[in-house]
């Protein structure tokens, strides 16, 4: 599979990465059991991938827990993301620890701020991450749902990778990807097909939503129409190809400057097996062109700091 370097580290992460958040429990969506979550990352090892991404957040620890029962005897394998909400730094140490508990491992590849707290001051939360990484529990620092001012804090404090909501139908703003480009701040893109909606499985006519996606805004009375308009536009790209709706969303993140990682969930092995054949779809210019501005007025409809499912913490 293709590869590329976290930002200024010296990581190296698959351009495909497999999502954990659907394998937490109460979503209403992603593998049916514990046993089958194993067994897909487990799968996702074998064709190829060796970037994975959790976070304590997902039910409570439990998703960690599973990735670190899936990746037991082959860590060194695997390039692991986890992320914690900010906290108080003296509560961060607590925090990794936990979840290198449920990670079975001693050190987190790359550890991630999840959310931004903005009653909390940044900088001493990210003090603290470098403190964490000079002793050896990470191996390098990422933000999440970050915006401008406060990548700019971050990337004085050595932060290599911005993970934010990103696909064809939801954007982050050019003054971000312009700042993380020009500082080598790697990219990894979430919710990459837009929780399903890019995949042809939604449309028009599809009933009432369920479970996670009931509170993401792309899925909401307001929005899906269009949204969905988009997705029939990749729809139709993706027959002219001769290949998946899916593929044609992904490869049209992987063409995107600056992404260095697409961070994908799938609730079973076939869903992921179709996702990797986003490599050998090759966009136009003209049809990468088409989506970015298809879908940019989906996005322009979304109030430009929203959170995707309106949470974000104070
Ligand atoms: N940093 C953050 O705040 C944050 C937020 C959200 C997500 N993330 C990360 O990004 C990962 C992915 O995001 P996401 O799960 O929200 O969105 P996503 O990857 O766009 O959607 C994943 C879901 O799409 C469906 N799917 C996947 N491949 C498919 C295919 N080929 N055909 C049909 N359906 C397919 C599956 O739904 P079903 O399960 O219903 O089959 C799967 O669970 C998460 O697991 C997490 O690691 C991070």
């Amino acid at each position: 599979m293709q590869t590329a370097l976290l930002g200024s580290s010296d990581i190296e992460v698959t351009k495909l990465c497999l999502g954990t958040w659907n394998m937490a429990k109460g979503g209403g969506w992603g593998p049916d059991d514990d046993e089958k979550a194993i067994a897909l990352i487990r799968h996702a090892l074998d064709t190829g991938c060796t970037f994975l991404d959790t976070a304590r957040g997902y039910g409570g620890g439990h998703a960690e827990r599973l990735v670190g029962q899936a990746v037991a005897g082959r860590r060194e394998e695997v390039v692991i993301a986890t992320k914690a909400v900010q906290c108080p730094p003296e509560q961060l140490g607590n925090e990794i620890e936990a979840s290198l508990d449920g990670l079975q491992t001693d050190y987190v590849d790359l550890y991630i701020c999840h959310w931004p707290r903005p009653s909390l001051p940044l900088e001493p939360f990210l003090a603290e991450m470098v403190r964490q990484r000079e002793l050896g529990k990470i191996r390098a620092i990422g933000a999440s749902n970050f915006n401008l001012e406060q990548m700019s804090i971050a990337s004085e404090f050595g932060v290599v990778s911005l993970q934010p909501p990103l696909s064809i139908l939801w954007r982050i703003p050019d003054p971000i990807l312009d700042f993380c480009r020009q500082q080598n701040i790697a990219l990894t893109s979430y919710s990459s097909l837009a929780q399903g909606l890019l995949t042809g499985r939604y449309t028009q006519g599809t009933g009432e939503i369920s479970g996670v996606r009931s509170k993401n805004a792309l899925f909401s009375d307001d929005i899906m129409p269009q949204a969905l308009k988009v997705a029939e536009r990749v729809d139709s790209i993706a027959d002219r190809l001769g290949c998946a709706s899916s593929q044609v969303a992904l490869a049209w993140l992987l063409r995107t400057s600056g992404v260095s990682s697409v961070i994908v969930g799938a609730s079973r092995p076939e869903q992921w097996d179709e996702n990797l054949g986003a490599f050998d779809v090759s966009l136009s210019d003209q049809d990468y062109e088409e989506l970015d501005r298809a879908g940019r007025e989906v996005w322009g409809k979304v109030a430009p700091d929203a959170a995707m499912w309106g949470w974000k913490p104070e």
